[in-house]
């Protein structure tokens, strides 16, 4: 199971909207266990998985986390109305016109299409004017299906083609495939006390990473999200982070400037091992990065993010070879230059 796309697949095709993160949960665990000493979850549901030193080492070891968010963007029912018509909120941040004409999944196995209002005029759409169509005749056949407050996800088909993966939330569950990766080729021992951390609740505001940085105190912390890309024509701003040209190591993006000692460390660990790097400047958003930097006294942070197109839509794409290369990146840094 070490093929980056199968991974993929297994782990984007989970259930997961941020603060519904269950059965996301259980896939990453069942599959994490067996490559850790420790697999808990705390009371916000972050899934923690730990490789402890060997006994008896105290010197130079560090408490290095690793996050990923498990979390996707969502939509959560709000109404619904005589002819059995539901509307929505967003649950994380999604544009009007990726709402139109796709498919959405309920938890329960429930599906649906998104539509509008067609009074409206395309270009001042609100989410207000949009509308789930799960073919019922009525109020009374929806709500046998639906109820107020249940939770929904993007359902696209995924592709493996050129190199590249497509699919639906590839943010982050491709950050979680690569910390997957990184946890199934560490060697035997490591001389740290590594966490591998699954964070729920980042989407709407970064909000398991707060208490699992808080809880885990960790001397270090590094965060392997998605990133934009500037590869897309009449992009709208500039941007050196191109998919399949490498993982990219933040400097910063809204929420944080990553600490330099760290950056250093996966800059070397890049050359180390001959990994093509990129330099990350992501001018909008966050990551939980910035969580775990803030946490008690402050914590030693840095970034990977994978290079990924069309981001909050529900189709994105990202490279394998980013995916591989990240972990990889991972590792080189956790046994020679951290
Ligand atoms: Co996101
Ligand atoms: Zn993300």
């Amino acid at each position: 199971m070490n093929n980056v796309f199968e991974l993929y697949k297994e782990v984007a095709s989970a259930f997961g909207p941020s603060g519904r993160e269950t059965k996301i949960t259980n896939v990453i665990s069942s599959i994490a266990k067996k490559y850790v000493d420790d697999v808990y979850t705390d009371t916000l549901g972050n899934l923690i998985c730990r490789k402890r030193p060997p006994v008896g080492s105290q010197e130079n070891v560090r408490k290095i986390a690793f996050a990923a968010h498990m979390d996707s963007i969502g939509i959560v029912v709000t109404y619904i109305d005589d002819n059995g018509f539901l509307r929505f909120s967003n649950i994380g941040g999604i544009e009007i016109q990726d709402f139109l004409h796709t498919q959405v999944i309920f938890e329960n196995g429930t599906h649906g299409i998104i539509s509008h209002e067609e009074k409206t005029e395309l270009s001042k759409l609100k989410i207000n004017n949009l509308y789930i169509d799960i073919g019922a005749k009525n109020r009374e056949q929806a709500e046998k299906m639906v109820s107020i407050g249940d939770f929904a996800v993007f359902t696209s088909p995924m592709f493996e083609q050129n190199g590249v993966i497509s699919g639906a939330y590839i943010d982050d569950r491709i950050g979680c495939v690569a910390l997957l990766i990184t946890m199934m080729k560490l060697p035997k021992t490591v001389n740290h006390d590594l966490y591998f951390v699954f964070t729920v609740q980042e989407e709407v505001g970064l909000r398991g990473a707060t208490t699992a940085a808080y809880a885990l105190e960790p001397d270090i912390a590094i965060a392997i999200d998605v990133t934009d890309t500037g590869d897309l024509p009449e992009h709208k701003y500039p941007m050196a982070c191109h998919m399949g040209k490498g993982p990219a190591i933040k400097v910063m993006d809204r929420s944080v400037l990553c600490s330099q000692k760290i950056r250093s460390a996966l800059e070397e660990a890049a050359l180390v091992a001959a990994i093509p790097v990129q330099h990350e400047i992501l001018q909008f958003g966050g990551t939980d990065t910035a969580a775990f930097q803030r946490s008690r006294a402050g914590v030693e942070v840095g970034a990977i993010s994978i290079p990924t197109r069309y981001i909050h839509t529900p189709n994105e794409m990202c490279s394998v070879n980013d995916v591989i290369q990240t972990a990889d990146l991972l590792l080189t840094a956790i046994t020679q230059t951290l």
